[in-house]
């Protein structure tokens, strides 16, 4: 798998630290897995997708960097527990969690055609599953005086995107409920939560969906974003990075829109 390095890249904000990326083997988090990499850290990727997280720790390994993969339901607070426990036992420390795994999942867009199971997918594993692995990570950073976690909102859940459906706005609307909250709490014990709020990346499927979209469906994307571009995989890498490093270190509970200026908030 390639991913884009940033080749710019020069900082070393993840040294000696640990980071656990849920989502680690689908685009944005690879992309996010290896840039911490690139900057001193040492990566575990959890994912459901068995074969996927297997070839993204592989490849992460075959260009020389510490990393550790883990088969993860986020779904399930007892594997998420447990694999997290295997992280802090294994390297000793977990320093950021990258909470990336999630999305629509190919669920129907329209409200006719979505199913309660549907709409218990979305929102089991967007909001209950971020809600796993931060409860998860928070005992680990306590016990080490700190650390940082990152959320996945969206656009979609900033606004009305036309290609998401409901239960996809529903979930990332309330990951910010629950990023806000959960950084009101575990504020005093140093550990800080912030929410990215990315508009469309052009991550593997999402790229065959928009080359298959006509010249004037693309040109109204477009038409919609006052930077007039679709962004480069490596924008949404690097605010992630500066939300996850000491680089932010006196912001919590906040949501960054990375969408071009697609939403701009009020
Ligand atoms: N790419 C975009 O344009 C975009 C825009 C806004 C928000 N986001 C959000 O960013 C995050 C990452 O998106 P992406 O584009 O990399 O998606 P992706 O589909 O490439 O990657 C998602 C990864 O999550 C994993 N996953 C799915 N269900 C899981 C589960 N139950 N347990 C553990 N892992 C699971 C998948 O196997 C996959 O590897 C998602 O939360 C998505 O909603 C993406």
């Amino acid at each position: 798998m390639s991913v884009n390095p940033n080749p710019g890249r020069t900082a070393q904000r993840f040294a000696a630290k640990v980071a656990v990326i849920t989502g680690g083997a689908g685009g944005l988090g690879l992309a996010i897995a290896e840039a911490i990499c690139i900057e001193g850290g040492t990566v575990a990727l959890f994912d459901a997708n068995p074969e996927a997280v297997q070839v993204a720790t592989r490849s992460l390994e075959k260009a020389g960097f510490a990393a550790f993969g883990e088969c993860v339901d986020v779904r399930d607070s007892h594997q998420v527990q447990s694999a997290m426990a295997r992280v802090a036992d294994h390297f000793g420390q977990i320093d950021s969690l990258i909470a990336a795994a999630g999305g629509s999942l190919g669920t129907p867009r329209d409200l006719e055609d979505i199913s309660p199971e549907d709409l218990d997918l979305v929102i089991d594993v967007n909001i209950k599953g971020t809600y796993h692995c931060g409860a998860a990570a928070v005992p680990f950073m306590r016990n080490q005086g700190g650390g940082s976690i990152v959320t996945f909102s969206s656009i979609g859940g900033r606004s009305t995107s036309p290609v998401t459906g409901i239960p996809y706005a529903a979930a990332k609307a309330g990951i910010l409920g629950l990023t806000r909250r959960l950084a009101r709490e575990v504020g005093p014990d140093n550990i800080r939560v912030n929410a990215i709020a990315p508009g469309l990346f052009l991550t593997g499927r999402l790229q065959g969906m928009f080359d298959a979209m006509t010249e004037k469906d693309r040109n109204e994307v477009l038409d919609s974003i006052p930077l007039h571009r679709m962004p480069e995989i490596h924008e949404c890498v690097e605010p992630v990075l500066f939300l996850a490093s000491d680089a932010s270190s006196y912001i919590t509970g906040v949501v960054l829109d990375v969408n071009g200026g697609r939403f701009m908030a009020g």
